[in-house]
């Protein structure tokens, strides 16, 4: 399909095809502002509203609590930003609560709002695997705690956090509480009643649809303020024309995603698995990054000692094989990962890291491959480095 085998699928994946033939009248056929009061307006604002619903029975909510957005980080910066900006204003709370392992759309953001918007920043402690107890959550909440904002899977090490136990406390304290789904929603339930959060956030590349769209469920009652000003589109709370043929896209491929996730999480599972037992029976100095069980189906990542996670990706993509070493944002940059570093990880061995994330396209022959090419690269690298 491809020349080259992707390995990457974390950091996005291809348009799946029925996506595609969805979006393609929504460009040039049905292309009216779902704003205006015309004909050409109302066939866009009812595909506007049809993808809303299909997502929001997705999601396990209503339509009025699903708000579009450009990405996964406009989605992150919306939830944090709109509930504490709230919060301060309506009761005074300046607290937030964030693990250190966050992606840098909420890790950055929280940092924004305690250096240049009045707020009290404080880190949850996390285990070695990264993940946030329940009981470190619910000593940390305090009577002026704005938001909690805690995400569901990590991007860079697959670790799954407890994320209904983790609400629960959230909820019986009265703690608005958002998770960032968007690595989860490709293979974790993201039914947003069983879980009992108040804010969660999508984007569509992640799960085979296009970039450039998200989604933001806003629990009905939870309050938050515009951070994008304008037109009343979306309740008032985020102005700007909708991009119909994304929001259309987004819902058909959140569709194909939940309807076959269970038979897509087999597949990964199945050459996930063959990786992480080959490199740790074939490669010496090797450890798991993230945890071993509680962890996304398609995601597989380690720490090498003595490697140079760059070189490493040099090397692999040289042999036609597309890794990563973290999440997407950060590659080529040589610092050993904050994530990495906030699970106590040494740069001797941080600096050695690698991501393999497998998807839909990835076949037996893809893995034999890469599983047959790696120890060599190691091994060669090990060399030239030591
Ligand atoms: C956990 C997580 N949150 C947020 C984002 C940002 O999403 P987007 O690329 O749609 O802005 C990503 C993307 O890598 C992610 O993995």
């Amino acid at each position: 399909m491809w020349d080259g085998i992707y390995l990457d699928y974390a950091a996005t994946t291809p348009v799946d095809q029925r996506v595609l033939e969805a979006m393609l009248p929504y460009f040039r056929e049905t292309f009216g502002n779902p704003s205006s009061i015309h004909r050409w307006g109302q066939k866009s604002e009812a595909a506007v509203e049809q993808a809303r619903n299909k997502i929001a029975q997705l999601m396990g909510c209503s339509a009025s609590e699903i708000l579009f957005t450009s990405c996964g980080s406009e989605s992150d910066n919306f939830a944090l930003r709109g509930v504490a900006y709230h919060a301060l204003k309506s009761r005074g709370a300046r607290h937030i609560l964030i693990p250190p392992v966050e992606h840098h759309a909420v890790l950055r953001t929280a940092q924004d709002l305690a250096e240049n918007h009045g707020f009290d920043l404080e880190y949850l402690p996390i285990d070695p695997f990264g993940s946030v107890s329940a009981e470190d959550l619910e000593s940390r909440i305090r009577s002026d705690t704005a938001i909690v904002s805690i995400m569901y899977a990590n991007n860079e090490i697959g670790t799954i956090n407890p994320i209904q136990e983790l609400a629960a406390i959230c909820r019986a304290k009265n703690v608005p509480f958002h998770t960032d789904a968007v690595q989860a929603a490709s293979q974790l339930s993201i039914d947003v009643k069983s879980l009992d959060v108040d804010l969660m956030s999508i984007g569509a590349h992640k799960f085979y649809g296009p970039k450039g769209v998200g989604a933001l469920y806003v629990r009905s009652g939870v309050d938050l303020l515009s951070i994008q000003t304008g037109g009343s589109q979306e309740a008032a709370l985020r102005a700007g024309t909708h991009n119909v043929p994304l929001i259309v896209g987004m819902a058909k491929a959140l569709e194909i995603t939940v309807m076959d996730r269970e038979v897509f999480n087999q597949h990964y599972q199945h050459l996930r698995d063959q990786i992480f037992s080959f490199v740790q029976r074939h490669i010496p100095d090797v450890h798991i990054s993230g945890h071993p069980q509680m962890r996304l189906p398609n995601h597989a990542s380690f720490v090498f000692k003595g490697i140079d996670g760059n070189q490493l990706l040099i090397a692999l993509d040289i042999a036609g094989i597309g890794c990563s070493s973290g999440s997407a944002c950060k590659t080529g940059n040589p610092e050993p990962s904050d994530v990495l570093k906030a699970i106590g990880i040494e740069d001797e061995w941080a600096l050695g890291s690698l991501r393999v994330t497998v998807g839909r396209q990835t076949t037996q022959g893809d893995i034999d491959t890469f599983l047959e090419v790696l120890p060599d690269i190691i091994l060669k690298l090990r060399r030239t480095h030591g």
